[in-house]
C-alpha cells in the first residue's frame, strides 16, 4: 500500500546518512510507490514544520557525500520534563503533512525521543547513527568505520613525525561515553597507549608506560585519548583543570583533554610532547564503502518495516543480518568497550 513517509536526521552528523536517505527514497518510491517527505534539521524541523518532498532527483549523486542533505540539529522535543508542547507540535505537523509514518535516523538522544513518540502512538521506525559506535543492540553503526579509518591515517602520519623528532604525540579522538574510536582507531594505527572513558587512569601510570617504552629503546610514543577519558592527577580528576563549556542544548562540549594531557606528560617525563585534536575531521567527508553499504541496508530495512507496520523498532546489524529490535531496548543503555576487547589493545601498550 502506497504511503506518505517522513524522514529526519538528528544529532551530530555522520558519514553514511545520505546513503540511508537515498535508500529510503529509492525503495519507497520505486518499489512501494510512496511519497517521501524530507524533514529538515532533525526534530526541530518537525516541530516547526520545515518539510519538503524528496523525489528521485533529490537523492541523485548523494551516495558518496558526507553529512546529510536534510541537515541536522540536537533539538530534543522531550528535553524539558513534563512539557508536552513540542511533542504535540510534532504530531500536528505529521497530521498536516498527512504523514503515515516517520523514519528517525539518529543516536541515543534522537532515538530516545523516537521511542517516547512511539509510546504516544506515533508510527516511527529508528535507524542507528553515530561515529561513536555506542548504540546498544547493533554490532556497528555507520560512520564508525569512516571515523576509525581517519584516525588510522592520522596515526600513520603522526608516527613518522614523532619518530623523526623523538617525541610523544598525544592524539585526542571523539568518543564521549565509549572508547570504540580510540580503541579500534588506535589498534589499527599502532598506538602505544589508548585511554578510553570506560576506565580511570592516574597520570603516574600513563607516564610509567611511556617511560617503560623509552627504556626499551623506543624514542617516540603515540598516545590515543578519547575526549571523554577519565584521567586523575594526584587523586583529582584532570577535567577539573580544564575549561569545559556547554552547548545550547546543555551537552558538555568536550575537547581539550589532549593538549592538557600532553603538557602534563612533558612535565612528568621530560620527553618532548605534542598534541593533535582530530575533532570534527573524524565526522566529515565521504563515507567508506562499509558505511555506504551499511547505511543503504539500514535504509532499505527501515522502509520495509514501515510497510510491514512494525513500528517502535530500530534496525540493527546482528551476525551480518539487518534485524528489527525494540527502540526501548536500544536506548536503555549504551554499548561500551568491554575488558576482553581492551585487553587485546593492552598487549601493545608500552
Ligand atoms: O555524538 C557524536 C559526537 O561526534 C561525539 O563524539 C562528540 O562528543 C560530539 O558528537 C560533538 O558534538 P558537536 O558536533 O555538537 O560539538
Amino acid at each position: 500500500m502506497k504511503m506518505r513517509v517522513g524522514i529526519l536526521t538528528g544529532g551530530g552528523d555522520c558519514p553514511g546518512l545520505n546513503p540511508v536517505i537515498r535508500a529510503v527514497v529509492r525503495k519507497g518510491i520505486m518499489i512501494y510507490g510512496d511519497e517521501i517527505i524530507g524533514i529538515y534539521e532533525g526534530w526541530r524541523g518537525l516541530i516547526e514544520g520545515k518539510c519538503g518532498k524528496l523525489d528521485l532527483a533529490s537523492v541523485s549523486g548523494i551516495l558518496p557525500r558526507g553529512g546529510t542533505i536534510l541537515k541536522t540539529s540536537r533539538t530534543n522535543p522531550f528535553k524539558k520534563e513534563g512539557d508536552e508542547g513540542p511533542a504535540k507540535k510534532i504530531e500536528a505537523t505529521m497530521a498536516a503533512q498527512k504523514m503515515d509514518a516517520l523514519i528517525a535516523v539518529g543516536g541515543e538522544d534522537t532515538l530516545g525521543a523516537a521511542n517516547k513518540l512511539h509510546l504516544r502512538g506515533v508510527k516511527v521506525v529508528g535507524v542507528p547513527k553515530t561515529i561513536d559506535n555506542d548504540l546498544f543492540g547493533t554490532e556497528v553503526t555507520f560512520g564508525f568505520d569512516t571515523a576509525i579509518n581517519i584516525v588510522m591515517e592520522a596515526l600513520d602520519r603522526l608516527h613518522t613525525t614523532a619518530e623523526s623528532h623523538n617525541r610523544v604525540m598525544v592524539v585526542e579522538v571523539m568518543g564521549r561515553h565509549a572508547g570504540w574510536i580510540a580503541l579500534e582507531g588506535g589498534l589499527a594505527g599502532g598506538a602505544d597507549l589508548i585511554l578510553i572513558p570506560e576506565k580511570e587512569y592516574p597520570l603516574e601510570d600513563i607516564c610509567k608506560t611511556i617511560k617503560k617504552r623509552h627504556a626499551r629503546g623506543k624514542d617516540f610514543s603515540i598516545v590515543v585519548v578519547s575526549e571523554g577519558a577519565h584521567i586523575t592527577v594526584e587523586g583529582k580528576p584532570m577535567s577539573a583543570f580544564l575549561d569545559s563549556k556547554k552547548d545550547e542544548f546543555g551537552h558538555l562540549r568536550l575537547g581539550g583533554i589532549g593538549p592538557g594531557l600532553a603538557d602534563l606528560i612533558e612535565k612528568q617525563t621530560q620527553f618532548e610532547t605534542r598534541s593533535t585534536v582530530l575533532g570534527h575531521i573524524q565526522r566529515g567527508g565521504s563515507p567508506t564503502a562499509f558505511d555506504r553499504v551499511l547505511g543503504t541496508r539500514f535504509g532499505v530495512k527501515a522502509i520495509d518495516l514501515v510497510h510491514q507496520g512494525d513500528f517502535g523498532k530500530m534496525v540493527a546489524l546482528q551476525a551480518n543480518k539487518i534485524v528489527p529490535i525494540p527502540l526501548s531496548e536500544a536506548v536503555a543503555k549504551l554499548k561500551t568497550v568491554d575488558d576482553e576487547w581492551y585487553k587485546v589493545a593492552e598487549t601493545f601498550f608500552g
